[in-house]
């Protein structure tokens, strides 16, 4: 039996654009240096009115409309996020009563950059359980507010946004490769190397928020080699070939680890869903956005093989391989 079968794809972007040009105004940073180095040429940034909650709510009306579904067939909302409105409640709960769907199951998950991955898998799981029925999976953050402006090697990098998928449980009748559904998902995490990229804050330790901190160049590394790893377990998992995955959309952290990923794996560049230039790094919004913007702008179509991955702090990494 296949998995969850993904019924509509939505996205939320801030109103306010920053470009490279304007960062560079603040810190010693440029166009030049930050689109060689990273593919990035702008981002959203939230302002005072938008949160995490608003971007993802917004995200998930336009994947519900996408879907054609009403919010009250919703009994399930996983919200992937490393910037909560709040501490608690899950803002996951902030969502469900803004979309007046009340009742259902509704939490976070933490996985930072992969959080959309394992929030997918999550859903996924309790779908075939049957413990709900239909999920609203969201990936959503707003970075802006953990990073320390001064800091070049961070700063440059994130921006805001949110994406969602509308999730429906399998039916008897979705069996086989060739049938729309989640084929097979993988999850792993090394907690080993939390000091390469993490937040020095939080409620039990310094009882602040805390801004990023990343070991940029070492964080490259590990995501290569990481990100090839579990796409060759998908793959092998699935027993498709690398020849029948129609589109990649990958983790949008970094051009250069789009194309060195996709080059180890032998997949060719233009089946790789790049946003980073628009988006920057979203964190766990960045693989639902890009599905939406891929889907939206008819690249990705019904029946195309796709393969979602991420990697992030924790570190934690995953893929998805889904029949759309
Ligand atoms: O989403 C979670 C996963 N995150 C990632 O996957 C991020 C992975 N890492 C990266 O994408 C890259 O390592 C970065 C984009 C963060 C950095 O690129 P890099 O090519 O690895 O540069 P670097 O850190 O080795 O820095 C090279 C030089 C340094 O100067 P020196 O020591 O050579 O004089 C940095 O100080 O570039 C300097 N630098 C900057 N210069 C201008 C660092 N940041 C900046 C900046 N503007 N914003």
């Amino acid at each position: 039996m296949n998995g969850s079968r993904i019924l509509g794809t939505g996205s939320a972007l801030p109103r306010r654009v920053v470009t490279n040009a304007e960062l560079a105004e603040r810190v010693d940073t440029s166009d030049e240096w930050i689109t060689a180095r990273t593919g990035i040429r702008q981002r959203h940034v939230a302002g005072p009115d938008e949160t995490t909650a608003t971007l993802a709510t917004a995200a998930a009306r336009a994947a519900l409309a996408d879907a054609g579904v009403d919010a009250t067939s919703i009994d399930l909302i996983v919200l992937a996020t490393a910037t909560p409105d709040n501490t608690f409640p899950a803002t996951a709960t902030k969502v469900q009563d803004s979309l007046g769907c009340n009742g259902g199951i509704a939490f976070d998950v933490a996985a930072v950059c992969s959080g959309f991955l394992y929030a997918l898998s999550v859903a996924d799981s309790l779908l075939k359980t049957g413990m709900a029925k239909r999920a609203l999976v969201i990936g959503a953050e707003t970075f802006s507010r953990i990073l320390d402006w001064e800091d070049r090697t961070t700063c440059v990098l994130f921006g805001d946004g949110a994406g969602a998928v509308v999730l429906d449980a399998p039916g008897t009748d979705n069996a086989g490769k060739d049938a729309p559904g989640i084929l097979c998902s993988r999850l792993h995490a090394d907690g080993a190397q939390h000091d390469l990229l993490y937040v020095d804050g939080g409620p039990s330790t310094t009882q602040t928020v805390g801004h990023v901190r990343m070991k940029g160049p070492e964080v490259f590394r590990h995501a290569v080699v990481n990100l090839a790893a579990v796409l060759r377990e998908v793959i092998d998992e699935a027993g498709v070939s690398v020849d029948a995955i129609d589109w990649v959309v990958p983790h949008q952290a970094n051009a250069r680890i789009l194309d060195a990923t996709a080059k180890k794996l032998g997949i060719a560049p233009d089946k790789v869903v790049i946003t980073v230039d628009r988006h920057a790094n979203t964190s766990a919004a960045s693989v639902p956005l890009a599905l939406d913007v891929a889907r939206k702008d008819g690249r990705i179509k019904a029946g195309d093989l796709v393969m979602l991955e991420a990697m992030g702090g924790g570190f934690t990494w995953g893929a998805s391989l889904i029949r759309m």
